[in-house]
């Protein structure tokens, strides 16, 4: 399938409530979305992506916001959120994709995500572990997975803080 991808505006707001309403069991991620977007320390304008199919009908959504490695500023990735009829026909990927390549040109380079170990590699994420990086909890290494946009730029090393609405 074809996939339209753009930015979110304030129009799509209650969209995104659905999509993440939708495609997770409780409504944590969509009240964490909203938290992070009432955060203007966490929240990157430019960085909430949404996929939207020929018909017009929006269906897949994925947000970077602003963490820190240490120190260092970096993005983290989710949550990523799909219409449950809609799920495996590209729509995550999409939004994905058109995020990261909006983080790049906004001359980010690392992005970090906690999730499904299968599925990010995809866009090129590793372990973090491999970078130095290690999050503030126990998690199973495989699950946290770093990226960098320019391979050709350092990465620092240390530990992931992330915004206060992820509430680790
Ligand atoms: C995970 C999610 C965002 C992926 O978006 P999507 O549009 O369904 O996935 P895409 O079409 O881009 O990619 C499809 C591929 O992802 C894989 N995939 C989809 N969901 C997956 C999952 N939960 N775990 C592992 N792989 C998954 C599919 O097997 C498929 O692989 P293939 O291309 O080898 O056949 C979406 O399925 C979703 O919203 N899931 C429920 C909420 C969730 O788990 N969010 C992520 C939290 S980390």
């Amino acid at each position: 399938m074809d996939w339209i991808t753009r930015s979110e505006t304030d129009a799509d707001h209650a969209r995104i409530r659905e999509i993440n309403l939708a495609a997770f069991p409780t409504s944590h991620e969509a009240d964490l979305v909203e938290a992070l977007r009432a955060d203007p320390a966490a929240w990157l304008p430019g960085l909430s992506w949404l996929a939207q199919s020929a018909d017009g009908t929006l269906t897949g959504f994925a947000l970077f916001t602003r963490c820190h490695v240490d120190d260092a500023p970096a993005l983290a990735l989710g949550p990523c959120a799909v219409l449950p009829e809609a799920q495996r026909l590209g729509a995550g990927g999409a939004a994905i994709r058109a995020g990261l390549e909006a983080a790049r040109e906004m001359g980010e380079n690392l992005v970090l995500v906690l999730g499904h170990a299968e599925y990010y590699p995809r866009f090129g994420f590793t372990p973090a572990s491999g970078f130095g990086i290690r999050p503030p909890f126990e998690v199973e290494d495989r699950y946290m997975m770093a990226l960098a946009l320019d391979p050709t730029r350092p990465v620092p090393k240390g530990v992931i803080r992330y915004p206060a609405a992820f509430g680790v």
